[in-house]
């Protein structure tokens, strides 16, 4: 959430820095701001709302925004509404700090007592501007390390990056909790929250680990702890593409990203199925497979999407592997006092791999001895970094913020980790080549799907002034149901909710009403005459029933008012193509709302604050 860049080189800074922003912008936009160092001092801009709005601000005198060195911010507002005033960048009052912060500083209110104490006058709400106040305070001519001192005193999580009046050709950059990379330019550097702000000007880059500070200067770059013990940043080759987080032909990264699905799930297997030997080649698993395979109990963990492609792979774990397995959420793992005995695997699940509440569980589980994996898109990412050891999903760089075909990667490589653990067990060697033929085969049945989209489109439009939509699946549709119900919420702001199917006659069917949308996630499967029960339920009390239901299946048509149909799969791969079609619902409806439906309000792509 939220998205810093900086720059210092030899170019003009302002062009750049803006590319940035608006590449960041999905991490979070209530509003912006941009300091760009400018004679003795610097020029800074501000503006409450989108990149969009600062840029029209700039416009308005750009000459005054010359000069190759700047740091840049989008703000998802923590502490203090979204206004021009607490938008970033921050100033102290003493010292010429211009500072940019992503994260909480959560001991924010007794630094500013003891800084107001000695006469400082704050002129926003924000943590960040007391941070800004602190290094100024602090500062006795070196910048490096005056944000060591500030940062010894702090606690909470951050991503900074800092320039001071006094030390022209100079930024200092820092971070603990949120994430923060530096790119190695032609003598220039560029620092971003993530690499999609980086690889259009280089793809040399080292992500900043927790309690490290970076000196960049006209001479290089120095990295070290906050007690100043030099470190050495691990350089790697970014392998974002720029092309892959261009929109390209479509009207939003959403649907782009629906419909690179089976490209990005060839991507999450390639490599990764032996079906002569019938197996499952997980390179990422190599030391610690031994303990994924003999493990007493596996945990998994995540947050929204990520928690619903826990619950997909519990039900594959239990099935393949016959391993106990439970699910959590990370925020309420961390707070429970969780019981983490001998033999139990924790598996951290997160496109972002910065969810501050996954990471926090994870570190959690660490503290108590589990042997931690991770299942993580962003490469480099801090979860990819603290995890034992994991399986990358390699889906590509998700920009919408409604998560989609991370979802399908996550649900891929939890199959994967189930049948690589289940052949080490009872999974014969048949029923595993079987499930991996047939894991082979599901991008061609999501095109399937996706082929599909504008007979999705004119049945959502039948329903999209509804207010109040079910979602309902039984066994792996469960949390399908519970996928879909997200989705509708976060990008289209129906109140939908999900659950299994059979729970509805315990409370929810009171919510039947006549015409309520009620959509059934009911491919061939076990429990099949089950929910067609069910839906005889909804109808009997006036709702619709939108069911996605196998080509072919004759049964279900007398019990549905509409049908969306989905190739043949095994149950335990269904959520595969399944939760596709609710995708598309999901982006129909927000986009014949009028929504925007890759920046949704209130949200942001990474949850990287509690
Ligand atoms: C999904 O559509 C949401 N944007 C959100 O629930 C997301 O899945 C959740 O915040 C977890 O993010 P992560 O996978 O990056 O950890
Ligand atoms: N806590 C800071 C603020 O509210 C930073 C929030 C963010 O990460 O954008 O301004």
């Amino acid at each position: 959430m939220c998205g810093i860049v900086g720059y210092l080189g030899h170019r003009e800074a302002l062009p750049l820095l803006m590319e940035g922003l608006k590449r960041l912008e999905y991490r979070g936009y209530d509003s912006a701001g941009v300091a760009i160092r400018h004679g003795a001092g610097f020029e800074v801009c501000r503006e409450v709302g989108k990149v969009a709005s600062l840029e029209s601000k700039l416009g308005q005198d750009p000459s005054r925004y010359r000069g190759t060195e700047g740091i840049a911010h989008t703000r998802w507002a923590t502490h203090g509404v979204p206004a021009e005033r607490n938008a970033h960048p921050h100033a102290d009052d003493k010292s010429g700090i211009q500072l940019v912060h992503n994260g909480i500083i959560e001991n924010y209110q007794s630094l500013k007592k003891a800084l107001e104490s000695k006469g400082h006058v704050f002129r926003s709400e924000t943590d960040t501007e007391v941070l800004s106040m602190l290094v100024g305070e602090l500062y006795e001519g070196d910048l490096e390390a005056a944000v060591q001192a500030a940062l010894r005193g702090v606690t909470g999580a951050y991503a900074i990056a800092v320039m001071c009046a006094k030390e022209p050709g100079v930024m200092v950059v820092a971070r603990k909790g949120s994430p923060l990379m530096v790119g190695l330019g032609n003598d220039e550097f560029v620092v971003a929250s993530d690499p999609s702000a980086i690889v259009a000007h280089t793809t040399q880059a080292f992500s900043l680990d927790d309690f490290t500070v970076c000196r960049l200067s006209r001479e290089g770059y120095r990295t070290s702890s906050l007690n100043n013990v030099p470190v050495t940043p691990k350089v790697m080759e970014l392998e974002m593409k720029l092309e892959e987080i261009e929109l390209g032909a479509f009207p939003h990264f959403m649907l782009k990203e629906i419909f690179e699905q089976p490209d990005a799930l060839r991507n999450t297997l390639s490599g990764r199925i032996d079906l002569k030997r019938g197996d499952v080649v997980l390179g990422g698993l190599q030391s610690s497979g031994p303990d994924l395979v003999k493990a007493r109990r596996i945990v998994l963990t995540g947050q929204g999407t990520a928690w619903h492609a826990a619950l997909v792979t519990e039900y594959m774990i239990e099935d393949f592997a016959r391993i106990p397995c439970e699910v959590q959420y990370a925020a309420e793992f961390r707070y429970r006092n969780p019981i983490v005995e001998e033999g139990t695997v924790f598996v951290a699940i997160s496109q972002s791999g910065e969810t501050a509440d996954t990471l926090a569980a994870l570190e959690e589980a660490k503290e108590r001895g589990a042997l931690t994996l991770g299942m993580v898109n962003v490469v480099g990412s801090t979860i990819s970094r603290v995890t034992d050891a994991g399986v990358y999903l390699r889906v590509g760089p998700e920009i919408g913020v409604a998560s989609t075909k991370a979802f399908i990667g996550q649900v891929a490589v939890g199959a994967l980790m189930a049948i690589y653990a289940g052949r080490r067990r009872h999974l014969s060697i048949d029923r595993t080549r079987s499930l991996l033929e047939e894991l082979e085969s599901i991008p061609d049945k999501i095109r399937q799907v996706t082929s599909q989209s504008g007979s999705i489109r004119d049945l959502v439009a039948r329903y999209v002034d509804r207010e109040n939509w079910l979602f309902l699946g039984r066994g792996y549709n469960y949390p399908v149901a519970l996928e879909g119900a997200l989705k509708v919420k976060e990008i289209s702001y129906i109140h939908a909710e999900g659950m299994p199917a059979a729970e509805m006659k315990h409370g929810p069917i009171a919510l039947i009403h006549e015409g309520m949308p009620c959509v059934f996630v009911a491919p061939k499967g076990s429990q099949h005459d089950k929910v067609i029960g069910n839906m005889q339920e909804v109808r009997a009390r006036g709702g619709r029933v939108i069911a996605i239901a196998t080509e072919g299946d004759e049964e279900i048509i007398p019990h549905a008012d509409e049908i969306i149909r989905v190739p043949e799969v095994s149950e335990a791969l269904s959520p595969l193509v399944t939760t596709v079609a609710l995708q598309l619902m999901a982006y129909h409806a927000a986009v014949l709302r009028g929504h925007d439906v890759d920046k949704p309000r209130n949200l942001a792509k990474s949850v990287t604050v509690e």
